[in-house]
């Protein structure tokens, strides 16, 4: 029988959130806690826990037909790939910060600094479309950490409920997009999974209906 093959976040915020909109759908998963593959009892499912930021690669490759992953992701490195629903958790900004102490004025103020971030591809189209040309140093997390170790001036990172940020003494300046969890499709789908990402589709709408 033909499953369709779905992509979530291994760990992090996305996780639970992602599983119990599957399971709101009516959905169950058997869920060893390690098993990377599991798939369901009552829909032909196949889940696939994957990190984050290898998910657009997936979705390209056809390796997994859907996928729930934060449009933040998709901006970054999958802006080929369609979104088929949004679905109104983990809404989050990407944003550019400074230390506190630093008086900000304007996005010119980047010009020339070194901006820690694991969203280069977001940063530098949005300091391009500004004439902004920054020196960008790519680390994959506690980016918020670059500034208080003299790595960089400034850093673009995803803010959620800001305590990151206060936490390290920085403050936003630039809000550059905002964010939330999408489902996104693998160019690659087959017909006969599409009908099974339509049902799928169908739950989910009437799903986020009843949660208003
Ligand atoms: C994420 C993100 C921010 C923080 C934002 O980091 O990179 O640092 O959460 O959330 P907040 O505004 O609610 O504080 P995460 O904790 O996932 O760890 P990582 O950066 O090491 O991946
Ligand atoms: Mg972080």
């Amino acid at each position: 029988m033909t499953k369709i093959r779905i992509a979530i976040q291994k760990s992090g915020r996305l996780n639970e959130e992602s599983l119990q909109i599957l399971k709101d759908c009516g959905i169950s998963i058997d869920n060893g806690k390690d098993q990377l593959k599991a798939s369901s009892r009552n829909f032909p499912m196949e889940v696939f826990y994957l990190r984050n930021g290898d998910i657009p690669q997936y979705l390209r490759d056809g390796v997994v037909d859907i996928a729930i992953i934060g449009e933040n992701v998709l901006i970054e490195k999958g802006e080929d790939i369609s979104i088929a629903e949004r679905l109104g958790f983990s809404k989050c900004k990407v944003s550019l910060a400074v230390p506190k102490s630093v008086k900000y004025n304007s996005v010119q103020d980047f010009q020339g600094k070194r901006i820690a971030t694991s969203y280069p591809n977001t940063v530098l189209n949005y300091l391009k479309g500004k004439g902004v040309t920054a020196d960008l140093h790519i680390i994959n997390g506690s980016v918020e950490i670059a500034p208080n170790i003299g790595l960089a001036d400034a850093i673009c990172d995803i803010v959620s409920s800001g305590s990151t940020l206060f936490k390290n003494n920085l403050k936003e300046v630039e809000v550059m997009l905002t964010s939330e969890a999408v489902l996104a499709v693998s160019p690659k789908i087959t017909t006969e999974r599409k009908e099974l990402l339509e049902k799928l589709q169908f739950r989910i709408q009437s799903v986020l209906r009843a949660r208003g």
